[in-house]
C-alpha cells in the first residue's frame, strides 16, 4: 500500500515531509471550506486537513464518514500555537492532505468508539472487531503481547524448551468439568480438551527434556466469574531435579522482572505464608495483603456465655468465632452495616454482629452494639482488649462452621478494605505454601486440594495413616488477592501415586483406566520433578488494572460461556451428528 509511516508516529521532526498514511476515520469535522479528518491506526491518531486546494480530493474528503478506511497522501506541517493539542502524541503537527483514496466504506458503526461505556458488554462482544479498535483494548492486547514475549525470553534464557502438547486428549483432573469432543472414527468415544497440560508436561520430564514451558490454552467447564474463562491461557512450566525453592525462585524472578520491565514496579522478595496461617488470619488461601485488616480468633472468650449464636460455635471444634476490627468503621451507618450483613449472607453467614467503639475511656458505656447484652460486660471488654480496639473502630463478628466464617469474614475484609480505601500499597505478592493434600467434600470424601499428582510432604505410610492432616509440596503465587499461579513438586514414584489414588477412593481398575499411562511412565525412570502454571489472562488483568479478564482477551466468552461474535456454541445439522453417532435427546424427555 506504500504506507510510509503509522498515523500515531508522525511528529514535528517529520515537518515538510510528504507522507502516506492508511487508517480509519476516527472523526470528521467540517469547518466550512476546511475538512478535518482524525485518522487512526494501531499506533494512534493524527489530524489530516483538506481544503479546497485539494480539488476533487476535497470532495472525496467531504464524503467520508466514521470508520471509512482511507489512504491519505499529505505534507506534515506544524500546528499554529493556538491549535496545538498537548493531550495528543501527534498534537504538535497536522497533515496537510494532497491526495485521498477511499479504500473501503463503513456502515454507521453499532456504537461510537467513545460511547463504549454506555453500550453494554454484549454489544461490544457481538461487534468485538469494532470494540477492539478502541484505544484501551488496543493497548491492553499490545501490552499482553509484550509481556508474553518477555516471559518467553526469560524462560528461553533460563534453558526452558517450548513444547506443544495436544488439545485433543484425555480428561486431566484439575477439578472442573471437561469439554468433550466426539470421535467419528471411534463411535461412542470422546476426546477431552485439556484442563491443563499437566500430565503431558510430566511425561516430558520422564522423556528427559528437563525444562519445559508452554503458553498453553486450557479448557474448563466451570462456573464463570470475572477472573475465570472457559478457555484461558497458562504460562505452564515444569522442570526436573528441582525442589520447591527452585521453581518458586525462578518464577518469582520471572514475575518480578516482568513488573520491573513493563510497569517500573520493583518487588522485593515475596513473603511466604502457610495455608493455615492465611486461612486463620485472612480467611482466604489467596489473601489480599494490601489490606491491613486481620481476623482475630476469640473462641476461647465465648465458651461460657449464654448467647448460643456464639457459644455454640465456640464449643464446636469444627467452628470458628472470629472478630474483624475495622479502624474508622465507627462511622458506618445502619444502612451500610445492613448491606454488609447481606453481603456476608452470600457466603452463608447467618448474621453479622458488631460493636462500635465510641469512647474506650468510658468502659462498657463507650461501646455501642445490639449484642453486648448477650455477651455480658466482662466478655465484651475482653474481646475489645483482644482486638486492641481503638476509638472510632467497628468490630464485626462471625460465628459458624469454620469454612463459612473464613469465607464470609475473608470476603468482608476485602470488601471493607476496598470501600474504605484501606490499601497500604499498590502491589502485594506472596507465596502460600504448606497446603493440605486433601479437602473434605460435603459428602465426607477426600479430594485433592491441587491435583492428585502433587507430592505429599510426608511418607507414603504417614499419608495412608492420616490423609486428612497430610500437607503437600504445593505452592500458590498470590497477587492482590488473586491466585496468579499454582504448582507443586510431583509424585515421581508409582507406589506413592497409587497410595494417593487409593486415599481418593480411585480403585485399581479405575486407576489403570484413567491414569494407566502415567503409572506406566512412572515405572520407566521418572526423574524427581515439579512445576507451576500461571494464569496469563489474570496476570495481564492485574497489570493493566482491568476489572475482568475479558478485557485482556481478544475474543472472550460471556458469563454463560458463549461467543456472541460467532454465535457459538451453535446447533449442528443431523447429518453431522449421525456421522458422530450422536442422537440428541428430545428436549421434552
Ligand atoms: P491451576 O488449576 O491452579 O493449576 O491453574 C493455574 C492457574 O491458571 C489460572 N486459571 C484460570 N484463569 C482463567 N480462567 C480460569 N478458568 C482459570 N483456571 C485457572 C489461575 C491459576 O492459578 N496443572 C496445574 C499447574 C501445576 O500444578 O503446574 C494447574 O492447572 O491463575
Ligand atoms: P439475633 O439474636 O439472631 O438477632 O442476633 C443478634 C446479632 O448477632 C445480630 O446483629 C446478628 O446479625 C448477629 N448474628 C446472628 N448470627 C450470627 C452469626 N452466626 N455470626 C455472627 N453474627 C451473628
Amino acid at each position: 500500500m506504500d504506507r510510509t509511516i503509522y498515523c500515531g508516529e508522525v511528529r514535528s521532526s517529520h515537518c515538510d515531509q510528504k507522507i502516506i498514511l492508511t487508517g480509519w476515520v476516527d472523526r470528521r469535522r467540517d469547518h466550512g471550506g476546511v475538512i478535518f479528518l482524525d485518522l487512526r491506526d494501531r499506533e494512534g491518531i493524527v489530524q489530516v486537513v483538506f481544503d479546497s486546494d485539494a480539488g476533487t480530493f476535497f470532495d472525496t474528503a467531504d464524503r467520508v464518514r466514521s470508520e471509512f478506511v482511507l489512504k491519505v497522501t499529505g505534507v506534515v506541517r506544524p500546528r499554529t500555537a493556538d491549535t496545538v493539542n498537548t493531550s495528543m502524541d501527534t498534537g504538535e503537527i497536522e497533515v496537510y492532505g494532497t491526495e485521498l483514496e477511499i479504500l473501503n466504506n463503513a456502515q454507521t458503526p453499532p456504537f461510537q468508539m467513545d460511547e463504549f461505556v454506555t453500550v453494554g458488554e454484549d454489544v461490544r462482544l457481538k461487534y468485538r472487531y469494532m470494540d477492539l479498535r478502541r484505544k484501551d483494548m488496543q493497548s491492553a492486547l499490545r501490552f499482553r503481547s509484550a509481556v508474553t514475549s518477555s516471559i518467553r525470553n526469560f524462560l528461553v534464557d533460563d534453558g526452558y524448551l517450548d513444547i506443544e502438547t495436544p488439545i485433543m486428549t484425555r480428561a486431566t483432573p484439575e477439578g472442573a468439568r471437561d469439554y468433550l469432543i466426539p470421535s467419528r472414527t471411534h463411535p461412542g468415544e470422546f476426546f477431552a480438551m485439556p484442563q491443563s497440560p499437566q500430565l503431558f508436561k510430566q511425561m516430558l520430564m520422564v522423556a528427559g527434556f528437563d525444562r519445559y514451558y508452554q503458553i498453553a490454552k486450557c479448557f474448563r467447564d466451570e462456573d464463570l466469574r470475572a477472573d475465570r474463562q472457559p478457555e484461558f491461557t497458562q504460562i505452564d512450566i515444569e522442570a526436573s531435579f528441582v525442589s520447591e525453592d527452585d521453581i518458586m525462585s525462578t518464577t518469582e524472578r520471572m514475575i518480578t522482572s516482568v513488573f520491573s520491565e513493563h510497569l517500573n514496579v520493583e518487588f522485593s522478595k515475596f513473603p511466604q505464608m502457610t495455608y493455615k496461617d492465611a486461612m486463620h488470619r485472612y480467611g482466604s488461601d489467596k489473601p489480599d495483603l494490601r489490606i491491613p485488616l486481620e481476623l482475630v480468633e476469640i473462641k476461647d472468650l465465648l465458651k461460657d456465655i449464654e448467647f448460643k449464636v456464639f457459644s455454640g460455635p465456640a464449643n464446636d471444634p469444627l467452628s470458628r468465632v472470629t472478630a474483624l476490627k475495622v479502624p474508622g468503621g465507627g462511622d458506618l451507618s445502619r444502612k451500610q452495616i445492613d448491606d454488609y450483613t447481606k453481603f456476608v449472607g452470600i457466603y452463608g453467614a447467618k448474621g453479622l454482629a458488631w460493636i462500635k467503639v465510641n469512647s474506650l475511656e468510658d468502659g462498657i458505656e463507650g461501646l455501642q452494639s445490639p449484642i453486648i447484652k448477650f455477651l455480658g460486660d466482662d466478655v465484651t471488654l475482653s474481646v475489645m482488649e483482644r482486638v486492641s480496639a481503638q476509638n472510632g473502630d467497628i468490630v464485626f463478628f462471625g460465628a459458624d462452621i469454620a469454612s463459612v466464617v473464613s469465607e464470609a469474614l475473608g470476603a468482608l475484609r476485602c470488601k471493607v478494605g476496598e470501600d474504605l480505601d484501606l490499601y497500604t500499597c499498590d502491589w502485594a505478592p506472596l507465596w502460600v505454601v504448606d497446603f493440605p493434600m486433601f479437602e473434605m467434600t460435603d459428602s465426607g470424601a477426600l479430594t485433592p486440594l491441587h491435583h492428585p499428582f502433587t507430592a505429599p510432604s510426608c511418607s507414603a505410610r504417614e499419608l495412608e495413616n492420616d490423609p486428612a492432616n497430610a500437607l503437600s509440596r504445593a505452592y500458590d503465587m498470590v497477587l492482590n488477592g488473586v491466585e496468579l499461579g499454582g504448582g507443586s513438586i510431583r509424585i515421581h514414584d508409582q507406589e506413592m501415586q497409587a497410595v494417593v489414588f487409593e486415599v481418593l477412593g480411585i480403585n485399581d481398575q479405575e486407576q489403570r483406566e484413567k491414569f494407566g499411562f502415567l503409572l506406566d511412565a512412572l515405572k520407566f525412570g521418572a526423574p524427581p520433578h515439579g512445576g507451576v502454571a500461571f494464569g496469563l489472562d489474570r496476570l495481564i488483568m492485574l497489570m493493566v488494572g482491568a476489572e475482568s479478564i475479558r478485557d485482556v482477551i481478544a475474543f472472550p466468552k460471556t458469563q454463560s460461556a458463549a461467543c456472541l461474535l460467532t454465535d457459538a456454541p451453535s446447533k449442528v445439522d443431523r447429518a453431522q451428528l449421525r456421522e458422530l453417532n450422536i442422537r440428541l435427546k428430545n428436549k421434552d424427555d
